[in-house]
């Protein structure tokens, strides 16, 4: 008999991949470039040249089986030293090669690392806005995700939400800084608030609360923002990040957990993850990729154009009435429909062939997402339909 459970969940497909299907199949109708796709978080900028390099070089200076073999369960340790070195080096955290286990992007690391912190039946918490995503990562692991509904002022953390939410079966809560969808990156006085909070919880349940911090977009951050480290703020975090965003190789399939040396058990997460894996058929990223990614590990993809992209969109949603915060990172902005249905607001945009995603999936009714991964040029030419679509559907 074949599983119910993934059965149904077959009923219930992402929304962002079924409008960005629907864009791609219009796209066939009227051309691509006449479709206005703010639907999928595919970088649109190149991966850099050394990345490139790093794999042309590889294949000429290793034998096959260095280059296509298994790499040790944990990640090459070459590659998790040099890892470790450069978040040393730039956050000033102790971190040393026993603290980095290699995965297939930031999916996987928190895939490992919801396994490692929580039994079946404990509550993980996060904050709407929130990745749809988290739902099967995390409910599949035997925890239960819960949502803290969303400070929609400036979409930092509503506390007092927070604090209702927060109960002695909490083994983990689950941030994403900067934000997706909302582009907003948690301040240094938000992440103080959030450790001395939950240090404060520790103490009283007579257990660890683990800080998951999902960090894709760790390196996309605009001019002015305060988007500090996460893991300099409290012991007990582990860091899940991913290349996708910041290399522009989602399809590589590589990132890492790395374990504050802080936090209760360091010691133990690393060797807990390689058999997490083994339970869950990840066995460790290509090893190519791995030692490529070493040779680029404190660079990124030419990032500019998504703050470009962001200003440009931003401030037209301002002079069209919207109510918007403005994102400081990430590729995303998320303001509020010009209706309370955002469902309806996005089909009637369709008809623009405007694709946004409603934000119901986000955890946020009223909203929607738009994803300005896609060239400034088509930016630009979407801003007058934009503008169309408001006055003659709205009349504003
Ligand atoms: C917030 C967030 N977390 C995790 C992921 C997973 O990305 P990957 O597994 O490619 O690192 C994404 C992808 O868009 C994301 O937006």
């Amino acid at each position: 008999m074949i599983s119910k459970k993934f059965k149904d969940m077959c009923n219930t497909p992402s929304v962002i991949r079924a409008l960005a299907g629907y864009a791609n199949e219009r796209g066939k109708e009227i051309g691509y470039e006449n479709v206005f796709d703010y639907t999928l978080g595919n970088p649109s900028v190149p991966v850099p040249e050394e990345f490139n390099k790093a794999l042309r070089d590889l294949t000429a200076e290793l034998p096959s089986s260095a280059l296509h073999g298994y790499s040790p369960n944990p990640g090459n340790p070459e590659v998790r030293s040099i890892i470790a070195e450069s978040l040393k080096r730039r956050f000033g955290i102790p971190y040393e090669q026993k603290h980095i286990f290699m995965t297939s992007a930031a999916a996987s690391a928190l895939a490992h690392a919801v396994r490692c912190v929580t039994e079946p039946g404990d509550e993980v918490l996060t904050f709407a806005p929130f990745f749809p995503e988290y739902n099967p990562y995390i409910n599949q692991s035997g925890a239960v995700l819960k949502v803290v509904p969303a400070n929609t002022e400036d979409f930092q953390i509503n506390f007092e939400a927070f604090e209702e939410m927060m109960n002695e079966k909490v083994q983990a809560v689950l941030i994403n800084t900067p934000n997706n969808p909302s582009g907003i990156a948690y301040s240094s006085a938000t992440l103080k608030k959030l450790a001395d909070f939950l240090y404060a919880k520790q103490e009283e349940y007579g257990h660890e609360i683990f800080l998951i911090s999902d960090e894709p977009y760790r390196e996309i951050v605009f001019k002015g923002a305060d988007a500090p480290y996460v893991s300099t703020f409290y012991d007990n975090t582990i860091s899940c990040y991913s290349y996708s965003k910041s290399l522009s190789i989602p399809g590589e399939r590589i990132g890492y957990v790395a374990v504050n040396p802080k936090a209760k058990d360091a010691d133990m997460l690393v060797p807990m993850c390689v058999q997490v894996s083994r339970g869950i058929g990840h066995n460790c990223p290509s090893s190519i990729i791995q030692m490529a990614t070493a040779r680029c590990v404190d660079m990124t993809s030419d990032l500019s154009v998504y703050e470009t992209n962001m200003n440009l969109l931003y401030d037209e949603f301002v002079k069209l009435g919207f109510t918007v915060v403005k994102p400081g990172g990430t590729f995303y902005i998320f303001p509020k429909a010009l209706e309370d249905d955002a469902v309806a607001f996005c089909e009637k945009a369709k008809k623009y062939d405007l694709i946004f995603v409603p934000s119901d999936s986000f955890g946020v009714p009223g909203y929607f997402r738009a994803a300005y991964c896609i060239d400034t040029e088509k930016v630009k030419r979407s801003l007058p339909v934009l503008e169309k679509f408001v006055k003659e559907v709205y009349g504003k």
